[in-house]
């Protein structure tokens, strides 16, 4: 028997028991004649002691020779410590060893392996089986294995069946590009692995499975930021015979219920917003309603004044930063600077000062004056102490740059509290958006998602007014799930698919089995998935998924611990047929 106990649950109530203890050594505090050891396992971590006096002197030897990270098995009885530590659950009792055995040396390890360690984020990734052994680390995915139950006994309880849906599949068109898998029995074929499981789970629905649920991988190659890795999860879900309502209901239900989990508070029928009303309002589809600083359009209020920047905008729209009127000149050039690099791309910004002894004073003081500014003020309900920060430039250009200073404001004021949570629906997205470059639209979800009943007459004259039955679930400004009612009878898929550019024979090739399964009797539909990664990286207070995944990729898509992708053999490729063309 390699332990009697884990290291995470000793205390006094063990007082003079004979133990036996596994585990890998932490630290150790060798002050000659007595050394104590830290016994860490994925329980906790228990206080080891060799002295002088009471050990013999063979083991206090061999005790000398452990190193971190060792690997040993102690046995020992449970005494009293002499001064004790409040902060983990066995710090009132330590363990006299008396026997000593080593599993396993182990080399120093290339960082410290504790709460807060000295490894970069390069060093710990490649490798990740040490940084795993950190509480912080393992932690995340203990938290991510307990989210991961809930959902299950949650719909498994609403009637809902998990359906495993395969890997090796034909594109799925979710926006971004497939990672695909050439095939040795079919030369110069490729699966894709699937960005979704959506066609096969409106299949299911066909199959008449009703309610269908699985948390699956996903596969998307696009660039990477710290809310997106190539491969992630979805709790994907379809449902038959609902309509949008139900959905929302059902899945409302499941998100509630996780935060009272979390919090152990109830939440309150999340707020829905239209899609024009977020990008209105917040300059974007996912707004962060944990905070204020919503968007005034003042184009009545600063036109027609000489200010020739104002005059030539589509848009001018600014914010309210509540009580930072005594921001300084420098603060102001840093937060304009700020915005105007590439990643932003604002040109400039005006600012008005609304001073604590009630004058008003601005970058634009040449243009307006008292008067004008003091409207303005009373557009954003300002008060003393308040700073309005403006933008202005096309629509399409001005809100995501406004939305980038909003959030990074509420970033830098303290405003985005990890232990705050703001879910909210956004609703009635358009269905289609127009792509410049090609010239054509492209589905605003995917090519499944229906129109509004009272929007699919629009189809024929001005598509892109057409609103669609989609949704997604917002949570402290980002998007953890979207969904939509799906289209089910074959005719309008076919305009949609016309609309989207595909000839008939490409619909076909790409989609024809999922229009024939149509044929034969397609029920009502309607689905979301979750981003699995994201919803538990923000019920537990934090966004970068990465930390959440067990094996992450970086930045550039790569596994530095395997170190993938790579090359593979000459005969591989010969196998599978393919010639690959090198630059030197
Ligand atoms: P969508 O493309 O909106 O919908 O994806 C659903 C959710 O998956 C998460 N997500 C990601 N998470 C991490 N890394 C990524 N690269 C990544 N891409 C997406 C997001 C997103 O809200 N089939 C449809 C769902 C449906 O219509 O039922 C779909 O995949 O949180």
């Amino acid at each position: 028997m390699f332990r009697t106990h884990t290291n995470g649950e000793l205390s006094l109530k063990n007082l003079n028991e004979e133990v036996t203890l596994s585990g890998w050594v932490q630290t150790i505090r060798d002050k000659g004649f007595m050394i104590w050891i830290d016994l860490r396992d994925r329980y906790g971590i228990t206080q080891l002691v060799f002295d002088q006096d009471r050990s013999s002197a063979a083991l206090l030897e061999n005790a000398k020779k452990l190193g971190r990270e060792f690997v040993i098995q102690v046995t020992g009885k449970v005494i009293e410590r002499a001064s004790k530590n409040p902060k983990i659950p066995t710090g009132e009792i330590e363990i006299l060893v008396s026997n000593l055995k080593v599993l396993n040396s182990a080399q120093l390890p290339p960082f410290t392996i504790e709460d807060e360690t000295d490894g970069g984020e390069e060093l710990r990734m490649k490798y990740r089986y040490l940084d795993i052994r950190r509480n912080p680390v393992r932690e995340k995915l203990i938290f991510r294995h307990e989210m991961a139950q809930k959902i299950r006994n949650y719909l498994s309880n609403e009637g809902f069946i998990e359906v495993e849906t395969p890997v090796l599949i034909k594109s799925t068109p979710e926006g971004a590009r497939d990672f695909v898998v050439p095939s040795r029995m079919n030369p110069g074929q490729f699966y894709a692995l699937p960005q979704s499981p959506q066609t096969f789970k409106q299949l299911l629905m066909v199959g008449g499975m009703d309610r269908y649920f699985q948390i699956v991988k996903c596969f998307r190659d696009e660039d990477l930021r710290a809310d997106r890795q190539p491969e992630f999860t979805q709790i994907d879900c379809e449902m038959a015979f609902v309509e949008q309502e139900d959905i929302m209901q059902t899945f409302e239900g499941l998100t509630r219920h996780l935060l009272k989990e979390v919090t152990g508070k109830e939440f309150e029928k999340f707020p829905r917003m239209t899609f024009a009303d977020a990008m209105q309002k917040y300059g974007n589809d996912k707004p962060d309603i944990r905070f204020d600083m919503v968007f005034h359009e003042l184009n009545d209020l600063v036109k027609g004044k000489g200010f020739k920047i104002f005059d030539e905008a589509e848009l001018v729209v600014g914010i309210n930063v509540k009580g930072c009127a005594s921001y300084t000149r420098k603060q102001i050039d840093e937060l304009t600077e700020w915005i105007k690099r590439p990643q932003i791309g604002a040109n400039g910004m005006v600012w008005i000062k609304y001073l604590d002894d009630g004058s008003v004073s601005s970058s634009v003081n040449k243009f307006y004056n008292e008067d004008d500014l003091k409207k303005i003020t009373r557009e954003f309900g300002a008060k003393p102490g308040d700073l309005i920060l403006i933008l202005c430039g096309n629509k399409i250009k001005v809100r995501p740059q406004l939305s980038a200073l909003r959030m990074e404001l509420g970033n830098r004021l303290g405003l985005r509290k990890g232990n705050e949570f703001a879910p909210l629906w956004v609703i009635d997205f358009p269905l289609l958006e127009w792509d410049e470059e090609l010239q054509r639209y492209h589905a605003m979800h995917h090519p499944f998602t229906s129109p509004k009943p009272e929007d699919i007459h629009l189809l024929k004259d001005e598509a892109g007014k057409a609103r669609a039955n989609a949704y997604d679930l917002v949570m402290n400004g980002n998007e953890i799930g979207g969904g939509s009612i799906r289209i089910f009878d074959k005719e309008l898929q076919a305009q949609l698919f016309k609309l989207l550019g595909f000839t008939t024979e490409e619909a076909e090739n790409q989609f024809g089995f999922l229009m024939n399964a149509f044929k034969y009797g397609a029920p009502p539909h309607g689905g979301i998935a979750f981003g699995f990664d994201r919803l538990v990286a923000i019920l537990d207070g934090n966004e970068i998924i990465r930390d959440y995944i067990a094996f992450p990729k970086n930045n550039s898509g790569r596994d530095v611990m395997i170190d993938a992708p790579a090359s593979i053999a000459k005969e591989q490729l010969d196998e599978l047929e393919i010639a690959i063309k090198i630059n030197e």
